[in-house]
């Protein structure tokens, strides 16, 4: 018998409806007292066209990207949003339907053309989507927006102002490039993709984009493949979303969720499918840890492997002792946990010896390496999701608290502060209020880990003619400091970063 499980309040369908973009920002209305030091942008990506027309998109990665952005300036907060201007997006302006395909909706060829210029332009090749609606992050001095495809899109952080889009195909040898990509204090960005190369070979390319030079030219034209990860399996690479990196080492966690490129090259005949009905699961091969040398741009030659889990999101990775501790946010069967995995960089070494861990390391006989992880989170239908931390002191280093959005059957109804050691966590929740990830941004005199706020975009439907704000957190106990209210709806958005004046 089929039963639907629904949210009590259901208010938080308003995150997935269509809004309007906005001429010029618009004065937030401040309660609480906005702390004087927090100078800046939050910018933050999410779709915000649900629908062109009549046709629907049908999957939440599938609306049009809307960048978002509160600016906080002498403790007055305005908000201002503009949709991104893709291709995606402006073709389906143009057009008046959806053009190009996207992730779980895929895009009918215009009934307008005949049978043969359907089959010349399926030869011409596939339309791969710039929808960027994930995330926001800094190359050099530029901002870009992103999806997960060779495609990503330079924004003025300013005015929200689209400038040109980047294909980054035509600059190192990737056919994609995760949302997540690592940004070093020196401005140094990492990021992985897919690689498909020749003879049908199938790798994974971490890619490095150094930070702006005295010449001033554009760093992503620098851009250059450091390392390989081989794939696990000849025909099928695995959906890779983030990954880790410390000072020295970078970490790929290979999991079973995999991408059918027989299913991916022939759908294109097939009117109808998207590249959601390519992916797969192979539980059998469980999940393989690959580990590199950063700066020597070597792979480890040890077979980590562990039991089968799902991941989007790496929380942070730290070198101790000659281990990796790699702490991730993964989904496994209907329970959500983070997990510790320690990694023996020293292969004479393979016993996990750290005091504050439970998770072990065990050589076995066909010479790879068996993680078991340890169990940092785990609720009943409860994940800890969207983590977040003190990246610019803490990135890849020891560290102690994570931030998280807590989804409760999928729906992002509190905000979570871990602490990793010891497993204390803080939580913010209010009745059918639904928060976004929480950007944690550090008081510019910070003696601790945690001194200062967590920022987070709320929407809160049954509130009256205020339905959404900005809500900022006291990064220490997450007890409310400040909260500047908007006199609109404010869909759902993924991903985004503090900029600071
Ligand atoms: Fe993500």
């Amino acid at each position: 018998m089929y039963s639907q499980v629904e949210h009590p309040a259901g208010g938080y369908k308003k995150l997935f409806e269509t809004v309007e973009e906005l001429s010029s920002p618009v004065t937030a209305h401040v309660t609480g007292r906005i702390p004087a030091w927090l100078k800046g942008s939050l910018l933050r990506c999410g779709p915000g066209l649900f629908e062109v027309g009549a046709e629907p998109f049908y999957h939440l990665f599938d609306g049009q990207a809307l960048l978002h952005k509160f600016d906080f300036k002498e403790g007055h907060v305005t908000y201002h949003r503009r949709f991104v201007r893709t291709d995606a997006y402006v073709r389906a302006m143009t057009e008046k339907r959806i053009v190009i395909t996207e992730f779980g909706t895929y895009a009918y060829p215009d009934p307008c053309k005949n049978i043969f210029s359907r089959f010349f332009s399926y030869f011409k090749g596939v339309e791969v989507t710039d929808n960027a609606l994930v995330n926001v992050y800094p190359v050099g001095e530029d901002y870009y927006a992103c999806t997960e495809t060779n495609f990503i899109t330079r924004i003025n952080p300013e005015t929200l102002e689209t400038i040109k889009q980047v294909d980054l195909c035509k600059y190192v040898s990737v056919n994609g490039a995760t949302a997540h990509p690592h940004v070093e204090n020196d401005g140094t960005v990492y990021n992985i993709g897919n690689c498909f190369g020749k003879k049908f070979s199938l790798a994974y390319n971490i890619i490095r984009i150094p930070p702006l030079q005295a010449d001033k030219e554009d760093p992503i034209n620098k851009s250059e493949v450091v390392v390989q990860f081989p794939c696990s399996d000849r025909f099928k690479p695995s959906y890779v979303h983030s990954f880790g990196l410390t000072p020295n080492y970078i970490v790929f966690v290979e999991t079973p969720v995999k991408i059918n490129l027989f299913k991916f090259l022939s759908s294109w005949s097939l009117w109808g499918a998207n590249y959601m009905d390519c992916f797969e699961s192979n539980e059998t091969m469980g999940v393989w840890v690959h580990v590199a040398e950063k700066k020597k741009g070597r792979l480890l030659n040890i077979k980590y492997r562990t039991s089968a889990f799902n991941l989007f999101h790496h929380i942070n990775t730290y070198e101790d002792n000659g281990f990796l501790i790699v702490d991730l946010c993964t989904w496994k069967g209907n329970e959500n946990a983070c997990v510790a995995a320690p990694l023996p960089a020293d292969t004479g070494k393979n016993l996990v010896t750290l005091p504050y861990t439970t998770a072990t390391a065990t050589l076995r006989s066909d010479e790879t390496i068996w993680l078991e992880p340890e169990v940092i989170f785990s609720g009943p239908r409860h994940a800890f999701e969207f983590p977040q931390i003190n990246y610019k002191k803490y990135g890849g280093k020891p560290y102690t608290y994570s931030y998280g959005l807590g989804l409760n059957h999928f729906v992002p109804d509190r905000l979570c502060k871990l602490n990793v050691q010891t497993r204390e966590t803080w939580v913010w929740q209010e009745p059918d209020s639904y928060p976004s990830e929480p950007i944690f941004v550090s008081h510019p005199d910070a003696l601790e880990e945690d001194d200062g706020v967590v920022l987070s975009i709320v929407i809160s439907p049954g509130a009256g003619p205020k339905p959404a704000y900005l809500l900022i957190l006291n990064a220490k106990d997450m007890s409310e400091v400040a909260r500047a209210e908007v006199e609109m709806n404010i869909p759902v958005t993924f991903h985004g970063l503090f900029k600071r004046a």
